[in-house]
């Protein structure tokens, strides 16, 4: 007997979860996600799921974008079609969220990409700041900050730091995982975040891994665990 739902992009509704959080649980999404999780899923695998899930995941999270109506000649007569109003930039944060942004430049191939490099402090937890490189108008236009892992929040804190620094107000979060916790800081400090995720997971470990989660993204992804 299938566990069928109608499933699709679905707005949390949990009395704990913020109504910026918006969990994409369409049947892709979570059949790429489940293989994914898995952890006989070797590093080539897991890149091609990684890409295929950012691909899945940008395709909600542009769902409103704004549009500018062109005209357009068919083979049969002249009429009006639609295009992007604005440029767009895709920024993921080293190392992680290259895989995911890998599978959005697919879909969105005139798209900008920036890089920003932040890694977490393993034994204090806190975002260190290494490396940045973004369009010099990235505040023209949306931004697609991406990272596959969103756990305590202070990655994703510390990059909306110098996004906002940068003075870029449409910013869209696209994660593969997100924590209670992750979801709560990052919501506190941005409420008007909007959160893309494939799952809500249950909570962080006492090392500040996401449980069940898939565990380290960056080491899957590139062999160096
Ligand atoms: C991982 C992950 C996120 C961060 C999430 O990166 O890719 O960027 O941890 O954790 P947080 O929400 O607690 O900040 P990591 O520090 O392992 O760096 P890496 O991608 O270079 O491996
Ligand atoms: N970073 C990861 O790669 N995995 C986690 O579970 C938490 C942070």
């Amino acid at each position: 007997m299938p566990t069928n739902s109608r499933r699709g992009t679905k707005k949390s509704t949990s009395k704990k979860s913020p109504s910026n959080l918006h969990v994409i649980d369409h049947p892709l999404t979570q059949h790429l996600l489940t293989e994914l999780r898995q952890k006989e899923t070797g590093t080539e695998r897991f890149r091609f799921l990684l890409a295929q899930l950012g691909e899945l995941l940008a395709y909600e999270a542009t769902r409103d974008l704004a549009m500018t109506s062109v005209p357009v000649t068919t083979p049969m007569e002249k009429t009006k079609g639609n295009r992007f109003a604005q440029k767009l930039t895709i920024v993921p944060i080293l190392r992680a969220g290259l895989g995911m942004a890998s599978g959005m430049v697919q879909l969105l191939p005139e798209a900008r990409v920036g890089h920003l490099g932040i890694f977490r402090d393993e034994k204090s937890l806190q975002p260190v700041h290494y490396y940045e490189k973004l369009p010099p108008t990235v505040h023209d236009g949306p931004v697609l900050l991406v990272d596959p892992m969103l756990a305590t929040g202070g990655s994703v804190v510390g990059a909306m730091r110098l996004l906002t620094a940068r003075k870029c107000q449409d910013i869209r979060l696209i994660c593969l995982l997100a924590s209670p916790e992750g979801v709560a800081l990052v919501s506190r400090e941005y409420p008007k975040l909007p959160i893309y995720t494939a799952a809500l997971d249950r909570e962080l470990n006492a090392k500040g891994y996401i449980l069940p989660g898939l565990g380290d993204a960056g080491d899957r992804q590139f062999g160096t665990g």
